[in-house]
């Protein structure tokens, strides 16, 4: 008779996720594509396309462009919609035993609370996750991430406006991010996903224009793995708030430096591009990964990060 397996499920707060592999926002879109090809249930969860209370058609071509380790994306959070999303999406997301997080976003403080309410009670909905990467159109463009004092007010703004657990996802655009977790902890937020993308740029020479049609876009992929690893280390030296640690990982070995810092779960995003079957491979990788070791509980090596 076999051993019993090693066990990978883990808690983010109240939720518990089978396993602590999860498809980052924008990177899976509504798991639609991906069901063909895999089984979602496999995964511990899936955090869709970030949504807002409107339609939104996002920005014009060229809007994505590769970059060495990684990509730069302005895809301008194009999204159904939280009525699409309830009506098109949710019901068929609610088939698989997957926990379906809402990433969420607004351009002001009441367009967070919209979209919030209108997605609070929905059934098969795990969490909400707050996507703070965005300027506020009130206050002069700033990004709500960026400033502390903000990110604690939209954090409590969407905690009034939903019982659902909520992460709150930082921006690593920032002199201190632990100043940040501190005011998400202070608003309410149940867990923290760090990080988001770093801005970028790059230049098409022979027009000398910008690559992108904004410009400058968001950079993710194994280029800013380092940054997202210690953005991590900030964090959990800020608060102990569960953490989604997210940035450049493409297997076991990333997934395990973000577990030693003390994460306790992952995003897989840019990946899913290039190498579509990577987050169910992770699963399993980190499954015999924990037998080698003869751990009973993925939970053993969070936080095991060693300093002498
Ligand atoms: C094309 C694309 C679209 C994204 N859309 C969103 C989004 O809607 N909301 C959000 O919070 N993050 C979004 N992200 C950020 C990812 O979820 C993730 O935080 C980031 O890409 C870093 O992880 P990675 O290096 O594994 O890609 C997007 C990333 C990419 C590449």
């Amino acid at each position: 008779m076999s051993a019993k397996r090693p066990d990978l499920s883990v808690r983010i707060g109240d939720v518990e996720l089978s396993n602590p592999v999860i498809a980052a926002s924008g990177t899976f879109g509504y798991g639609g594509e991906f069901s063909e090809i895999m089984d979602l249930s496999q995964l511990g969860g899936i955090v869709v396309k970030g949504l807002s209370i409107h339609v939104e058609r996002g920005n014009a071509p060229p809007r994505i462009v590769e970059t060495p380790g990684g990509m730069l994306n302005s895809i301008g959070l194009q999204n159904v919609g939280a009525e699409g999303f309830l009506e098109e999406k949710l019901p068929f997301l609610r088939r698989f035993n997957t926990a379906v997080i809402a990433n969420i976003w607004g351009r002001t403080f009441d367009e967070y609370i919209a979209v919030a309410e209108r997605l609070d009670g929905a059934k098969g909905l795990t969490a909400l996750e707050l996507n703070i990467s965005c300027p506020n159109i009130k206050e002069g463009g700033i990004n709500f991430g960026t400033d502390p004092k903000q990110t604690e007010q939209v954090t409590r703004a969407v905690r009034e406006a939903s019982s659902l657990p909520l992460w709150v996802k930082l921006t690593p655009g920032v002199t201190d991010i632990g100043e940040l977790a501190r005011a998400a902890e202070a608003g309410g937020a149940d867990a923290l996903s760090v990080i988001n993308t770093l801005r970028g740029m790059t230049i098409d020479v022979p027009s000398r224009r910008p690559t992108l049609s904004t410009i400058f876009g968001g950079l993710s992929g194994p280029a800013i793995l380092p940054i997202a690893l210690y953005m991590v280390y900030e964090t959990r030296r800020a608060t102990n708030l569960p953490i989604l640690g997210i940035g450049g990982i493409e297997g076991l070995d990333q997934a395990l430096q973000f577990f030693i810092l003390g994460a306790n779960a992952v995003q897989v995003g840019t990946a899913n591009f290039y190498d579509p079957m990577a987050s169910i491979r992770l699963v399993e990788d980190l499954r015999d990964w924990c037998e080698t070791q003869n751990m009973l509980s993925i939970n053993e090596l969070v936080g095991s990060l060693e300093r002498d």
